[in-house]
């Protein structure tokens, strides 16, 4: 989590580093602060907790702040409470107070990450005269780079590479050198971090969207590798301090697909790009009613060998997870095991050499996902990554890489990127099916033509969706929701669950229908919300019943079912209706009212639906 933003050239830094750091205050809003250089040896550090506006305020927005060089941070604590001392940016001197103002020190950084030796390396600068005034890691960093800098006098990149040897974690560390006042240098290891170039300006941040109103022209910096930033040049170190070629990168994406487009939130965006982004995304990966898996080079003998498959993720993902399970099993006859990272990665998992191991992910740098993924790898198996973020330690690191065409996804709850995720690995069942013989072509044919049709039926449902709304005004208080279904209406509620408790904080949980009797069912009292999610048509009759013994306990019921089964009104108080579809397919239109929901019933909270509370977009520590 944390993001971070650099800028050199000609322009005044501040406003542009504030700028970017709105683009990036989904990765964290503790506290935020920036450092400028007017090329004087002195730097101007200004730092404020709680939102980037407090930090806007204070520096009237960014005009009080004068030079043309510097860098910013937006916080998500990890060592070191939300405070204005722990605040970024650190500086490598000595300093009392809020560590703003004026600074003499040699060094001043910014750090996205976690270094996990950070104590060993504290005590090490302690002994050689080094004093700390924060809790942070970051800080520890910033002063081991001034104490290589000055105990060989060697130049930055020299200093960096020795720091990088020396610490244990990950990081994209931001430094500026009083000694090198027009410059910035970058390291990176496990997070992200990408470089623009326009003209005679550099930029530099965690995330595409901060700088995309300025430039589309970015380079990837690899894990270990290093950068030197000048106004409208850059160059790439290894860690023997050894140039290397990048290559310049056009990003596709508009500006205006970085931001919230009309509506009130980023979710509410999101929920309705999802039409559009799960065409593209199918688009990527089928063409005349044939999937093509020859981009990524994952040959049908590959897929032939496959003896099981073991599904890793985190939150949401996993919850793709959980419904592709039913998808991979019954169509292409694979066994499939869904594993969360922070479990898999620990467990010793009995993987054998024809095992797949798929990872999921948003952003491509979830930490344990990635320790997931190279926990696979070390054990010889073949891995196949599911990413959004192109170019991130996840899609870098797998075997073969499909990419979910989502776009930037800002608001904390993921809604598009799950919606691609899932359709992706429909696809991949598909394909699995049909080179293992499970499928005749008419069906392989049908079943794409089905996956085609989502985009149009999740756009009837976002059509509809004022019922949705004018529900959730009327829940909005309960103090807990259940929701239930079977098979992938379970693993559907495993995620309407999630999107409600996340961003309404209101407590809720998901079960197996059938499970409900084996104790939770004591927690039904009068008027607690139970949701039935009744969309797999042979499971029906099963959950129905369920909800009746909810009923009779004194629940109030609502019912998701497809148009056509009205029979339902019957038992529920209130029921929406989705499009039929196979039922293999249908969890992605299952999960749109439910995605609804918690967005409305958080608004009517009045809840900060983007950014709740306690949680970060990119989960990059364990
Ligand atoms: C919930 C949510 C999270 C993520 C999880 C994994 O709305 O977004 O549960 O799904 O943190 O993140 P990625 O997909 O980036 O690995």
């Amino acid at each position: 989590m944390c993001g971070i933003v650099g800028f050199i050239g000609k322009h005044q830094a501040a406003p542009i580093l504030l700028e970017g750091l709105s683009k990036l205050e989904y990765r964290g809003y503790d506290s935020a602060g920036i450092a400028v250089r007017d090329g004087s040896n002195k730097a101007e550090v200004v730092k404020a907790v709680g939102r980037l506006k407090n930090l806007e305020e204070k520096t009237d927005n960014g005009q009080s702040v004068v030079g043309c060089c510097g860098i910013g941070h937006t916080r998500w604590a990890t060592h070191g409470s939300p405070s204005q001392i722990n605040a970024h940016p650190h500086v490598s001197g000595n300093c009392t107070g809020s560590a703003s103002g004026t600074v003499e020190s040699e060094v001043v950084g910014v750090h996205n990450g976690i270094i996990e030796n950070y104590q060993e390396l504290k005590e090490k600068l302690l002994k050689n005269g080094y004093q700390f005034y924060s809790d942070t890691d970051t800080e520890v960093v910033i002063k081991l780079v001034d104490y290589y800098y000055k105990k060989y006098k060697v130049g930055p990149i020299d200093a960096l590479a020795k720091t990088m040897v020396r610490v244990r974690g990950s990081y994209a560390l931001e430094v500026m050198f009083a000694d090198y006042p027009d410059e910035i240098y970058v390291a990176r290891k496990d997070s992200p971090m990408i470089i623009g170039t326009s003209g005679d300006e550099t930029f530099v941040a965690s995330d595409v969207p901060a700088i995309l109103s300025h430039t589309r022209n970015v380079y990837y910096i690899g894990n270990n590798e290093m950068a030197r930033l000048m106004a409208g040049k850059v160059e790439f170190y290894d860690l023997n301090g050894d140039i290397i070629e990048k290559e310049l990168v056009e990003i596709k994406f508009s500006a205006e697909a970085a931001e919230r487009g009309g509506f009130e939130h980023f979710m509410m965006k999101e929920i309705h790009e999802q039409p559009t982004a799960i065409k593209n995304t199918i688009g990527s990966l089928v063409s005349d009613k044939a999937i093509d898996l020859s981009k990524i080079e994952l040959d049908d003998e590959t897929i032939k060998n496959i003896s099981n498959i073991t599904i890793v993720a985190c939150g949401s993902a996993w919850h793709v997870g959980m419904a592709s399970q039913y998808v991979f099993e019954e169509l292409s006859g694979i066994p499939v095991r869904v594993e969360l990272a922070s479990e898999f990665r620990y467990r010793g998992p009995i993987l054998d050499k024809n095992t797949l191991v798929i990872v999921i992910s948003q952003s491509g740098e979830t930490a344990d996902t990635l320790a997931a993924l190279r926990e696979a790898k070390e054990r010889g198996v073949k891995t196949l990554a599911i990413v959004n973020v192109v170019g991130s330690s996840i899609a870098r690191e797998a075997d073969y890489v499909l990419y979910t065409l989502a776009g930037p996804e800002i608001s904390v709850a993921t809604t598009k990127a799950y919606s691609c995720q899932l359709v992706v690995t429909y696809l991949l069942a598909l394909q699995f099916a049909f080179v293992r013989g499970k499928l005749e072509q008419k069906d392989y044919e049908n079943y794409i033509s089905e996956i085609e049709r989502i985009p149009e039926c999740i756009q009837k449902i976002l059509d509809d969706k004022e019922r949705i709304q004018w529900f959730a005004s009327k829940i909005a208080n309960s103090k807990d929701i259940f929701f239930i279904g079977r098979g992938i209406d379970y693993a559907i509620g495993l995620e309407g669950s999630l999107k409600m408790k996340e961003i309404s904080y209101i407590h809720s949980e998901a079960y197996a229908a059938g499970e409900l009797k084996h104790g939770t069912i004591s927690l039904i009292e009068d008027g607690t919300l139970v949701i039935g999610i009744l969309c797999q048509d042979n499971l029906y009759e099963k959950t129905i019943s369920n909800m009746v013994e909810c009923k009779s306990r004194g629940a109030f019921l609502m019912g998701l079912a497809p148009y056509g089964r009205y029979e339902i009104e019957d038992t529920a108080d209130f029921v929406t209706y989705v499009p039929k579809m196979d039922k293999h397919f249908i969890g992605s239109l299952a999960v749109i009212p439910l995605q609804l929901l918690g967005y409305y019933v958080s608004v009517a909270r009045g809840l900060d639906v983007d950014k709740p509370r306690n949680l970060a977009k990119s989960v990059t520590v364990e």
